[in-house]
C-alpha cells in the first residue's frame, strides 16, 4: 500500500464533543444510504469577507432563518466523498484535494466564497478523527463524508450573499444502488446547458432532476440518463454517477464540455483503464462525444459489452437496462470491466491494493 500523509494543524477548531456518543444504538450491518449520522459536524461561518473560528459541534439542528437567501436564489453548493477503513483500523480518503478544488470550482460558479485549503482539510481531519468509530467495516460500508456550504443572509432580492455556512457531516452508508441500474434516455428534458451550471455541484442541479426522474421511475427505470440540451442526442451523465460504455474493445465516455460533473471517481476509472488496457483486453479508452444513436446502433449490432455508472456515492454501478424512444436495451450480466473496476479501486481505497498513484491520504 502506498499512502501519502497529512498532517500538523494550522487553524484553532473549538471542539464541543457529544455527552454520549449515539454510536451504540446504531446497527452498523444496516445502515442503508443518506439516513443515519454520526455524532458531530464541523460548522465555519463567513461574514465581512473572512472564515470565523469553526467549530465541532454535536451532529443536531441549526437555526435558520426563513429570508436565507439560500433558500430562495439557491446559492448553494455541496460535495461528496467517503473515508474507508484502512487495515490498521484508521481512516482512509480518497483524493480529498480532489473535493476541495471541486468545491471552490463550484463556488466560484456560484459566486460564493472559496474555502481555504486548511479550513476543508484540518476541519475534516479533525471531524474524523472524532467520529473515526463510525466507519463502518469495509464489507459493511464507508463513512460518507458531506461538506456543503449555503448562503445565509437574511435578504429578499437577488444578489449574492454576503454570509456563509460552511458544514461537513458525515454517515455511515453503504450501497447507494443495491442492483445494477435501469436508466431511460430522454429528449424531453435537459439537467444542463452549456454556459451553465452543469460542472458545479450545485444544489439546484439536483432540484432540476427530480421531475424527470420521477417519470423515469413511474415507468419501471431508477433515473434519467441525460442527453445534451441542443441536439438531444450526446449523452452526458446520469445525475447520480458519470457514464461509460463498453463498445468492442473500446471504453469510451463523454468529453466534458461544461455540462458534466468533474467526477473524481470518473477521473480515477479513466487512469485506470488506460493503464490497464492490455490485462482487460481493450484497445482504446476515449474520451468523446458519445450519441445515443451509437449505443443504440452497438447493440443492435451486439457490440455493446457493458455500460456503468461511477461516482462517489454509486462507485461502480453497473447498468442493467437503456431505455430509449420507446425500447429497452436489456445488457448481460457478464460484466468483466465494471467487475474489475470496482474491485481494483475498491482494494485502493481500502489500502489492500497497491495505490501507484498516491490517491490514498491518511491524515
Ligand atoms: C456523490 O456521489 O457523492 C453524490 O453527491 C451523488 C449523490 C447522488 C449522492
Amino acid at each position: 500500500m502506498s499512502v501519502s500523509t497529512v498532517s500538523k494543524k494550522s487553524i484553532d477548531i473549538k471542539i464541543q464533543p457529544v455527552e454520549k456518543s449515539r454510536l451504540a444504538d446504531i446497527d452498523m450491518s444496516n445502515v442503508g444510504f443518506g439516513r443515519i449520522f454520526s455524532d458531530h459536524m464541523f460548522v465555519c461561518h463567513y461574514a465581512n469577507g473572512k472564515w470565523e473560528t469553526p467549530e465541532i459541534v454535536p451532529y443536531g439542528k441549526m437555526e435558520l432563518s426563513p429570508s436565507f437567501s439560500a433558500i430562495h436564489y439557491g446559492q448553494a453548493i455541496f460535495e461528496g466523498m467517503k473515508a474507508y477503513k484502512g487495515e490498521d483500523g484508521e481512516p482512509l480518503f480518497f483524493r480529498p484535494d480532489e473535493n476541495w478544488k471541486r468545491m471552490n470550482h463550484s463556488a466560484s460558479r456560484m459566486c460564493m466564497p472559496e474555502i481555504p485549503h486548511a479550513l476543508f482539510m484540518e476541519g475534516l481531519h479533525s471531524l474524523i478523527e472524532l467520529d473515526k468509530a463510525w466507519i463502518p467495516d469495509n464489507d459493511k460500508g464507508q463513512l460518507y463524508i458531506r461538506p456543503h456550504m449555503f448562503a445565509t443572509d437574511e435578504f429578499i432580492g437577488v444578489r449574492a450573499s454576503d454570509t456563509y455556512t460552511f458544514v461537513i457531516f458525515t454517515c455511515p452508508v453503504s450501497f447507494y444502488y443495491k442492483d445494477p441500474v435501469k436508466l431511460l434516455a430522454t429528449k424531453e428534458y435537459s439537467r444542463a446547458a452549456i454556459g451553465g451550471t452543469g460542472n458545479a455541484k450545485a444544489a439546484g442541479n439536483y432540484a432540476a432532476s427530480l421531475f424527470p426522474d420521477k417519470l423515469a421511475k413511474s415507468q419501471g427505470y431508477d433515473n434519467v440518463l441525460w442527453l445534451d440540451a441542443r441536439l438531444h442526442q450526446y449523452i452526458e451523465e446520469c445525475g447520480t454517477m458519470n457514464v461509460f460504455f463498453v463498445i468492442d474493445d473500446a471504453v469510451v465516455t463523454p468529453i466534458p464540455t461544461g455540462t458534466i460533473l468533474g467526477g473524481v471517481t470518473r477521473d480515477s476509472v479513466l487512469k485506470l483503464l488506460k493503464d490497464n488496457k492490455n490485462i482487460l483486453g481493450l484497445n482504446s479508452v476515449e474520451l468523446r462525444r458519445v450519441s445515443i444513436y451509437e449505443i443504440e446502433d452497438a447493440y443492435m449490432q451486439g457490440t455493446l459489452r457493458e455500460a456503468f455508472g461511477t461516482g462517489t456515492a454509486a462507485t461502480i454501478a453497473p447498468i442493467a437496462k437503456i431505455g430509449f424512444a420507446g425500447k429497452d436495451m436489456n445488457l448481460s450480466d457478464e460484466r468483466p470491466i465494471s467487475t474489475w473496476l470496482y474491485k481494483q479501486l475498491y482494494g485502493i481505497q481500502t489500502g489492500k491494493i497497491y495505490d501507484p498513484y498516491n490517491w490514498v491520504v491518511k491524515f
